[in-house]
């Protein structure tokens, strides 16, 4: 049977090697998997260290809702709907601070940090039919951590995180443990910006390493003098490996790249680091890890993965991919810092992420750039097919749990829509819910089943 969803034949518009480009224009399919991804299966929201102290919050969002990450008077961390539950207003605008409490400006409902309804004015008027304990701000049904990091899903039912992350927590491993501590550290902020496409450029863009020598000429050029030899990884004889993780989580795996060792090497674009840099990180690394293990983290020197569906972790940095419309994208890039090295090494990586990354960087403006052109490119759609066959017959089952092929070959891309497509034409574990589920997510969510419906 044909996976057809909501009128949608989803089998006709992805294929092995090609998808139609309505994927990235239909506002139907847009509405589809805001509902059937963003809105049931696990999103990545923000990691602990944005909120180390009670009070302190940010705002995220999750689909097209926004949420509240705040940690509350007992150092738990809440994600909270941000959405009064008198008529609705949001309750905070500030994208980050510290609080004692919310209190939504237009009648001046006011909450606790974790979200209990603490008073309204004038409660004199209110009947015995009040019920203030049923009036908080309503929790996202389910919250789960990884190493820091915090996901939320409005799902009540469904797989638990470790199963969502499979193989792709061994990669968030070897990322948090460049740290001699294991924990990184996002307190330096973020930056953002949005552009004219669809969110599911930027993923298939941060897994692609076809493009970096064409469109990151440049860069790469200025690497290559800096560094006073040729990178290997562009050319037929690289070690570097795309690969598929499953779960719609795929990699740039550059651990067989000569050179790839100790510092990341996102922060050689402003020059190698000096050998003392690399001694003192390298002689951190063993003496917390142990010879084997810090053998494995210098190699891999963090990682290059997309976490299904909104998480890029990439060299020094988090970016996380809001859908805002179906050619509208937001994107949050955190630079993560190191607990446990030296600030110089800190400033290294700040550097390195500046000089690529940033708004006046080498590399981000210029794929942004290209997801504009390729959103108004799939306006001619005579002949509609977006081509991803490039290392088709080469593609090896690597290991027991993975796919691997050459880093310019476009197995990313086929895996993210390989799992797209199983979500979207509801096989996911998580994509069908039962009237059973609702229920739970409204006993989840605290609310009742009279006064509001789950989001669908
Ligand atoms: S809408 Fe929030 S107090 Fe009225
Ligand atoms: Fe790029």
């Amino acid at each position: 049977m044909k996976p057809r969803a909501n009128g949608i034949d989803y089998d006709a518009l992805v294929e092995t090697d090609r998808v139609h480009s309505r994927v990235y224009t239909d506002p139907a399919i847009f509405a589809d998997e805001i509902a059937k991804i963003f809105h049931r299966g696990w999103v990545f929201v923000g990691h602990g260290s944005e909120v180390p102290n009670p009070g302190d919050f940010r705002l995220k969002r999750i689909g097209a809702m926004p949420v509240i990450m705040v940690r509350d008077h007992a150092g738990k961390i809440q994600l909270l709907l941000n959405r009064c539950r008198h008529r609705g207003a949001t309750v905070c605008q500030d994208e980050r601070g510290t609080a004692r409490s919310f209190r939504c400006a237009y009648h001046g409902w006011t909450y606790k940090l974790d979200g209990a309804l603490a008073g309204v004015p004038y409660p004199e008027a209110y009947d015995e039919s009040f019920r203030r304990e049923e009036l908080g701000l309503v929790h996202v049904p389910r919250i789960a951590e990884y190493r820091g990091f915090i996901f939320g899903s409005l799902s009540a039912v469904g797989i638990q995180l470790d199963e969502h992350l499979g193989c792709a927590r061994e990669q968030i491993d070897l990322f948090v443990e460049m740290s001699p501590e294991g924990e990184i550290d996002l307190s330096p902020g973020a930056q953002k910006y949005n552009f004219a496409g669809n969110w599911k450029l930027q993923i298939e863009n941060g897994m692609d390493g076809y493009h970096p020598p064409v469109v990151h000429q440049s860069i790469v050029e200025a690497l290559e003098k800096r560094l006073g030899r040729k990178l290997e990884t562009y050319t037929g004889q690289s070690r570097a490996m795309t690969r598929d993780l499953g779960g719609g989580h795929v990699m740039l795996d550059y651990r067989q790249c000569q050179g790839n060792r100790s510092l990341n090497m996102t922060t050689t674009y402003n020059g190698p680091p000096s050998n003392s840099f690399q001694a003192e990180f390298v002689d951190a690394i063993r003496r917390r890890y142990g010879e084997r293990r810090g053998a494995e983290i210098l190699q891999a020197s963090g990682t290059h993965l997309l976490v299904f569906p909104n998480l890029i972790i990439l060299g020094v940095q988090l970016r996380v991919i809001n859908p805002l419309s179906v050619a509208g994208t937001e994107v949050t890039v955190y630079p993560a810092l190191l607990r446990g090295v030296s600030d110089a090494i800190n400033q290294l990586r700040l550097r390195g992420h500046e000089a690529f990354f940033g708004s006046g960087g080498m590399g981000s403006p210029d794929d942004t750039e290209m997801f504009e052109r390729m959103q108004i490119g799939f306006a001619a759609d005579v002949e509609p097919w977006v081509y991803l066959g490039r290392g088709m017959r080469t593609e090896r089952r690597d290991d027991d749990r993975t796919t691997a092929g050459h880093i310019m070959d476009e197995i990313t891309q086929r895996a993210i829509w390989r799992h797209w497509k199983k979500l979207m034409a509801g096989e996911g574990g998580a994509a069908k819910r039962s009237r059973s589920a609702r229920g739970a997510y409204r006993r989840a969510a605290g609310i009742e089943a009279q006064r509001a419906e789950p989001p669908t």
